[in-house]
């Protein structure tokens, strides 16, 4: 096997993988709990690449934006993070749960304090801390998005976020159940409007990989400032490799080697730290969330090129 180094070799590894999906049969299905999701073609395939000085190599639909949907989880607690520190652990866990993004069984047991930032109950904390800190979370997630990808035209799909709402029995459960444990600042309605519109953020694996450069640069933002030490870099790279996709999250570090993190939209974010960032995206998704065709292209990625943390 080659083992690739050199970043001018990015585009024709995009190039092989996006030829070898194309002829890969039985690519999942798109999630079907909103009608703006189950509408996407599972054939549809992109993927980007964005080194730390902002350059980006792509293949495929890679310019076409997409629901984000959890992914955007991981800048929600980067954006919390860089704001309380440490003080937020005392309301979310750091471990992997082993369950569905949206299991409401462990809550109980654990007196009302999610296991993770990245399943449902654990970002749903994240949020509303972040909507304390800033009165805008969704606003502030978008923000930060937009100036990292540099791509002033992203946005909230507000009717998908609408749709969202109407199909949010489980995670407005989660959010009343966290608030009998006294885990939630703001009344729950606000928190799940703001959850909601977080989800609904529609970018490409473009902006995707250029937005979650930070998590490359150890914590420094496209502009040169830092969002997060160096530590807390490593710690939000830590917990997507052990939490980011969910109960396949072992599957995912052994196939694919690298911090990532899945959204119901079919997309998943990567990171290579000190070296790049990547984001796959095709709507065609396995049991338990994650994207058939892109968890393949990611694990295509590390074996052909060798960079993984492993
Ligand atoms: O909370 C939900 O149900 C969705 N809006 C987001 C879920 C999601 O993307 C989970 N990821 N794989």
């Amino acid at each position: 096997m080659a083992i690739m180094t050199s970043p001018q070799t990015y585009q024709p590894v995009l190039d092989r993988i996006a030829a070898e999906i194309e002829k890969t049969p039985g690519r999942g299905r798109p999630a079907d709990y909103i009608p703006a999701l189950a509408a996407c073609d599972p054939r549809r395939f992109g993927m980007a690449v964005a080194e730390p000085d902002g350059t980006v190599y792509g293949v495929g639909d890679w310019r076409q934006p997409f629901s984000a949907q959890s992914i955007t989880k991981v800048f929600t607690l980067a954006l919390d993070l860089a704001r309380e520190g440490d003080a937020l652990w005392e309301h979310v866990g750091r471990e992997p749960s082993g369950n569905p993004f949206n299991s409401l069984v462990q809550l109980e047991y654990e007196n009302g304090i999610p296991r993770n930032p990245f399943i449902n109950a654990g970002a749903l904390v994240v949020t509303d801390r972040l909507h304390t800190q800033t009165e805008d979370a969704a606003g502030t997630l978008l923000d930060f998005l937009r100036a990292e990808s540099g791509n002033d035209r992203l946005a909230i799909n507000e009717s998908v976020a609408a749709s969202e709402s109407a199909h949010g029995d489980r995670n407005a459960a989660l959010g009343h159940f966290m608030a009998a444990y006294n885990n939630i600042d703001n009344p729950v309605p606000v928190l799940l409007d703001q959850y909601f519109r977080q989800c609904s953020v529609e970018a490409s694996c473009a902006d995707l990989a250029l937005a979650t450069g930070f998590l490359a640069r150890h914590g420094i933002r496209a502009d040169g400032t830092r969002l997060l030490s160096r530590s807390q870099a490593k710690q939000v790279n830590a917990i997507m490799l052990t939490c980011g996709t969910y109960d396949a999250a072992g599957d995912f570090a052994y196939r694919v080697g690298l911090p990532g993190k899945s959204g119901v939209g079919g997309g998943i974010i990567a990171v290579v730290p000190g070296h790049c960032t990547l984001c796959v995206w095709s709507p065609g998704l396995d049991e338990r969330g994650n994207s058939v065709s892109g968890v393949a292209a990611l694990d295509r990625f590390t074996t052909l090129t060798g960079l993984s943390v492993f």
